[in-house]
């Protein structure tokens, strides 16, 4: 699809990967509205591009993303493009530290808010000529890591419910189109606890996103994630072995 003249939001835009795809896209001449729970960071992000604003909003609250509705349909109306990018994640393991409110708190941003902020804004992306959602997820959509063991899960839902969009969507709504952006380690603030500093730049990330949707393609198997795949259909249990020896 074409990604120039959109109105496209980044939820948890303020940083690393977000902050790349909206750096990138606001370069492409797109209007991009970033989102986040500190306000300070959000400035910050903003001071450093053109063509973008923020508004602050928690993806986990109901309230906030009903003033997010709000303010996207009356100050950014042609809004045509939606990233679900903010995400969360707790490091442990099963084996010795509980699962369920680790669970409870990585489901809540990386599963409901994506599908909530969907249920309401898929009425007005509907409406228009061409519209895209994309999902942020991860190689460990794909296989889970030991040392984010319900973070893991919670990608996995997000992948299977969006596949589960996309082909709902094909033949009802083919106008909005359905990606799934799915990068390995990344250098961000976010994986700075599992060795994130040997991960790919963002900006890596961003390029093959921009790509890769440019041309339909709407599984986005960015750098590592893409041999992960190759030996994921070979062999899931050695794919298994091999993504958490890597750690
Ligand atoms: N880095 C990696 O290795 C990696 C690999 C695969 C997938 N991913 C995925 O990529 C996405 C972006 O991660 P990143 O690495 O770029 O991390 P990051 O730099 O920490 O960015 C995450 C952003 O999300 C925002 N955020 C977190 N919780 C939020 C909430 N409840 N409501 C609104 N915004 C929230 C954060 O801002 P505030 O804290 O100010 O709200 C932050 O700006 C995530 O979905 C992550 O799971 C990352």
């Amino acid at each position: 699809m074409n990604i120039t003249q959109k109105t496209i939001l980044i939820t948890g835009g303020g940083s690393g990967i977000g902050f790349a795809i909206a750096k990138l896209l606001s370069e492409k001449d797109n209007q991009i509205i970033i989102t986040g729970r500190t306000e300070a960071k959000l400035k910050d992000a903003v001071a450093k591009l053109n063509n973008v604003s923020y508004f602050v909003a928690d993806v986990t609250k109901e309230a906030d993303v009903n003033k997010l509705v709000n303010y996207l349909a009356e100050k950014h109306p042609t809004l045509d493009v939606i990233i679900n990018n903010a995400g969360q994640a707790s490091v442990y393991n099963l084996a010795n530290a509980p699962a369920y409110d680790n669970s409870v708190a990585e489901f809540a941003t990386n599963y409901f808010a994506p599908v909530r902020l969907i249920d309401k804004l898929l009425p007005t992306l509907k409406t228009k000529k061409e519209a895209a959602i994309i999902n942020v997820t991860s190689v460990l959509a794909i296989a889970p890591s030991y040392d984010l063991p319900t973070y893991s899960a919670s990608k996995f839902a997000l992948r299977a419910y969006t596949q589960a969009l996309r082909f709902s969507l094909k033949d009802v709504n083919p106008n909005v189109k359905v990606f799934e952006l799915m990068p390995p380690l990344v250098d961000t603030e976010f994986s700075a606890e599992i060795g994130g500093s040997n991960g790919i730049p963002p900006a890596q990330v961003a390029e093959e996103f921009v790509r890769a949707v440019e041309n339909d393609q709407y599984e986005i198997r960015v750098g590592f994630t893409a041999q992960f795949w190759d030996s994921f259909l070979k062999s899931p249990e050695e794919a298994f072995l091999m993504l958490n020896s890597r750690r």
